[in-house]
């Protein structure tokens, strides 16, 4: 068994996997340990879609497809990427992305293909199960403490997953489109879409799947006193 250490630093998102949903019973189990995600109140403002089923992956992922087609740029109840970016945050998002591509050999210009790639994201690539997690409009109307539950609740789903040989990819590329999630599923008028995570078993032949973008030093990101 993993130590935590190396469950966090082994962790990385994967993007192709074996067509194979993962066992309810695993599910469970994962949701279980991420429930026990410490949340302010206790509140645990989550509520989460957990779908298997191909046909409703197959409806949310065409929906959100039609939607970019038709040129609408995002359909969502929170904005997830800063407005503006700034540096270090843009320089940093600029190198993951072309760290991605030029280990694909895409070309910067070659906006099909990268377009394609964006659009795995909507068949899951290939992932057979979704986990999509809501809250509650009430708890983000004026406060963003729930954004901060619901975030390591991710971490947690991610985490917990490793222990089954289940790999996973957080999405914000859902985000974007929750509106159209929201849609497709039916849900309740007061969820609005956080995010959702990918799950399944990694397609270790794929080379996408080596990648591993760099962290800054602590140095960077760190100030002890
Ligand atoms: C909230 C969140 C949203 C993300 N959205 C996407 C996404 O839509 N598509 C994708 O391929 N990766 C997505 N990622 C994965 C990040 O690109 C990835 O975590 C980052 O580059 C670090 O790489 P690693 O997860 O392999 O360590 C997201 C990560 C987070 C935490």
């Amino acid at each position: 068994m993993p130590s935590i250490i190396d469950a966090i630093t082994n962790r990385s998102s994967k993007r192709a996997y074996l067509p194979k949903a993962v066992e309810k019973d695993i599910q469970e189990k994962i949701l279980h340990a991420a429930g026990m995600t410490p949340s302010g109140a206790n509140m645990q403002p989550w509520k989460v879609y957990a779908i298997s089923d191909e046909k409703i992956l197959k409806d949310i992922g065409d929906a959100i497809i039609a939607t970019m087609n038709n040129g609408v740029e995002n359909d969502q109840f929170i904005q997830y990427y800063p407005v503006k970016w700034t540096n270090p945050y843009k320089k940093r998002r600029v190198e993951t992305g072309m760290g991605l591509y030029s280990l694909m050999n895409v070309d910067r210009k070659d906006t099909q293909t990268r377009t394609n790639m964006w659009h795995d994201n909507f068949r899951w690539f290939g992932a057979k199960t979704v986990f999509f997690v809501f809250t509650d409009v009430a708890n983000i109307d004026g406060a963003q403490g729930a954004l901060i539950d619901c975030g390591a609740y991710m971490q947690s789903i991610m985490l917990a997953a490793q222990e089954f040989g289940i790999d996973s990819c957080p999405q914000g590329s859902t985000t974007e489109f929750g509106k159209v999630v929201a849609k497709v599923l039916d849900t309740p008028d007061n969820l609005a879409l956080l995010y959702s995570v990918v799950l399944g078993y990694a397609d270790n032949d794929a080379k996408i799947n080596t990648y591993q973008p760099k962290r800054v030093s602590l140095e960077e990101s760190i100030v002890f006193i």
